[in-house]
């Protein structure tokens, strides 16, 4: 199945498997992906940029073929606007249910440019990346070095920003999507727009090819994106519950045993609001007024890993899309053969580039 995302991103399938910062994009998984014609992705929002370079080795020695590494654009943030006490206040129930103490320093953010440079220099295939547009150096540094790039946008308006700041593939993500929402320009809530009715508006307003991303899980998601003119899809959930992934054992059970009216959008866990499984942290944290990314994040660190070590599930962050019931624990490289087969099934695809609505 070829399309432009294809020819761009050197890949067989129209497929990527998204950055999920946070453990679940192994090297298994992002070179399992791409060895089955797909683009793999690390999300390595959260590594040292040591890390990023030791798992982008490991992938290397896994596949010859194109893969990703998707980070955080940062934005500007201040920790001093709040005030700690009253931030350990909200969560010290949790800690004390956990049996653990309050931390002392904490780290915030991993060092965008650090983590970049990893990037250039290792020569990787594709940059992905989301919460913003990189700045102009950085993004002529990654075009110097020959690397594919595809940024994240929830709106028209953002959209076009990506493309405007000469980015190669912009990711329209719907509402539906697990993880943590794209939105860059304005609020959240404005957001909030479902992949069925932002796709064509994005493929309408620009010229890039555009991946739809929230909600796809297998071949009926990838056709319907097609025939909304979407050149690819981005797919999480799909993924997470494959072998391969890095999730922890209990998130994917409660992710497969999950309906479509049990997520949520919360900031209760990072600050930034992001689609996830609700749980009793999401509830009992409803109407808390918690900081801002990445502050909140840095200060729920140590109750989300503690949660996870006690198999805890109702005070871990269970990113999941919309589409959980459709999740399935088999190999990633059935995922993708799979949903490429029963879209070409659904879609007579000639490989013609899909015009607007108009
Ligand atoms: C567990 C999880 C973690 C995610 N982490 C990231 C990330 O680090 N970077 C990113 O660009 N998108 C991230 N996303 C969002 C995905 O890129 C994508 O928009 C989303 O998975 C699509 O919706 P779906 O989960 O219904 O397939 C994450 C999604 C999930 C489910």
């Amino acid at each position: 199945m070829e399309t432009r995302i294809t020819r761009l991103l050197g890949i067989e399938h129209p497929v990527v498997q998204a950055g999920m910062a946070g453990g679940p994009t192994t090297p298994r998984l992002v070179a399992a992906v791409s060895e089955a014609g797909g683009l793999g992705t690390l999300g390595a929002a959260y590594m040292t940029p040591a890390a990023i370079r030791m798992a982008v080795e490991e992938i290397r020695a896994l596949t010859q073929k194109p893969f990703a590494v998707n980070l955080f654009v940062p934005e500007p943030f201040d920790p001093s606007a709040y005030d700690p006490e009253e931030i350990g206040a909200s969560l010290a129930a949790y800690r004390e249910e956990l049996g653990i103490e309050t931390p002392g320093e904490l780290s915030y953010v991993q060092s965008f440019e650090d983590q970049l440079a990893v990037v250039l220099e290792e020569r990787v295939p594709v940059f992905s990346f989301t919460f913003g547009v990189p700045e102009k150096e950085h993004l002529d540094a990654l075009r110097e070095a020959g690397i594919a790039t595809a940024g994240t946008a929830t709106t028209v308006r953002e959209a076009v920003a990506v493309e405007a700041a000469g980015v190669d593939a912009v990711t329209a993500q719907g509402a539906e999507a697990g993880g943590h929402r794209g939105t860059f320009l304005g609020p959240h809530e404005g957001g909030l727009v479902g992949t069925m009715a932002l796709v064509p508006q994005v493929v309408d307003s620009v010229g890039i090819p555009v991946l739809a991303a929230g909600g796809i899980m297998d071949g009926r998601g990838l056709a319907a994106s097609l025939a909304l003119g979407a050149d690819g899809v981005q797919m999480g959930t799909a993924f997470l519950a494959c072998p391969e992934s890095g999730a922890h054992e209990g998130y994917k059970r409660a992710v497969l045993g999950a309906t479509e009216e049990e997520t949520t959008v919360t900031r209760a866990f990072s600050g930034k609001a992001a689609r996830g499984l609700k749980n009793r942290f999401t509830e009992e944290m409803e109407g808390v007024d918690v900081p801002e990314y990445p502050v909140q994040n840095a200060h729920t660190r140590d109750v989300r890993a503690a949660a996870a070590k006690a198999d805890r599930t109702e005070f871990m962050s269970l990113w999941s899309g919309q589409a959980p019931r459709l999740a399935r624990p088999v190999p990633a490289a059935e995922v993708v053969e799979k949903t490429v087969a029963l879209a070409s099934e659904i879609v007579t695809w000639d490989g013609k580039e899909k015009g607007s609505g108009a």
